[in-house]
């Protein structure tokens, strides 16, 4: 395995790798916590043409690419909230989602400047992993669409690079 982690933005094309590295990923970590009606959702929502669609609006894409293959995403909606985070297996607790992140909110603060705070709907698997990286829970677990989650916010420091 090339271990030489490359982060970018996404480029037309991308899609369907990230497609398959998310839902592969799902399938594994968060699928379980879902009611079938939240994995019929999910799995629309990350459509190759939908993500693409997004991206032509008010997202952003970041990808982590090792040699040929895309092993970590992050999509951002209106550069204040991750609508997506995933780690392929074999790079999960690597620094791939700090760098994903690190990356994404320097993008966010040009785009905002005096942006304060991040979100994130987590799914109940990833909470811990994402209090480590700076969030805290803003409210209790709920379940919309069958899609269970915890509402989290990350403060920003004032002059914080990210
Ligand atoms: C959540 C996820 C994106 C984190 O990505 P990652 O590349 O593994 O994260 P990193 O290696 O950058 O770790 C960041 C911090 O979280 C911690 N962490 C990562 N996964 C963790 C876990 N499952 N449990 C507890 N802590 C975890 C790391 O130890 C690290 O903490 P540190 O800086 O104090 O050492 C990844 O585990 C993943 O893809 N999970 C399955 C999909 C998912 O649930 N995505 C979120 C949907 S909202």
């Amino acid at each position: 395995m090339d271990d030489k982690i490359v982060y970018r933005q996404m480029k037309p094309g991308d899609e369907g790798r990230i497609y398959a590295l998310v839902s592969s990923v799902f399938s594994e970590f968060v699928a379980s916590e879902y009611l079938p009606e939240g994995i019929e959702e999910f799995i629309n929502y990350i459509q190759p043409e939908d993500i693409a669609s997004r991206a032509a609006e008010n997202h952003f894409v970041f990808v982590a690419e090792s040699g040929s293959e895309i092993v970590g995403v992050i999509e951002i909606r209106n550069s204040n909230h991750i609508s997506l985070l995933f780690a392929e297996k074999r790079f999960q607790r690597r620094g791939v989602g700090k760098e994903l992140l690190r990356k994404s909110v320097e993008v966010c603060r040009r785009e905002v400047p005096g942006l304060e705070r991040i979100t994130v709907h987590s799914s109940p698997n990833a909470v811990l992993a994402y209090e480590k990286m700076g969030f805290e829970p803003s409210g209790s677990e709920r379940t919309f669409h069958g899609i269970r989650f915890v509402p989290m916010t990350c403060r920003l420091e004032k002059g914080d690079s990210g």
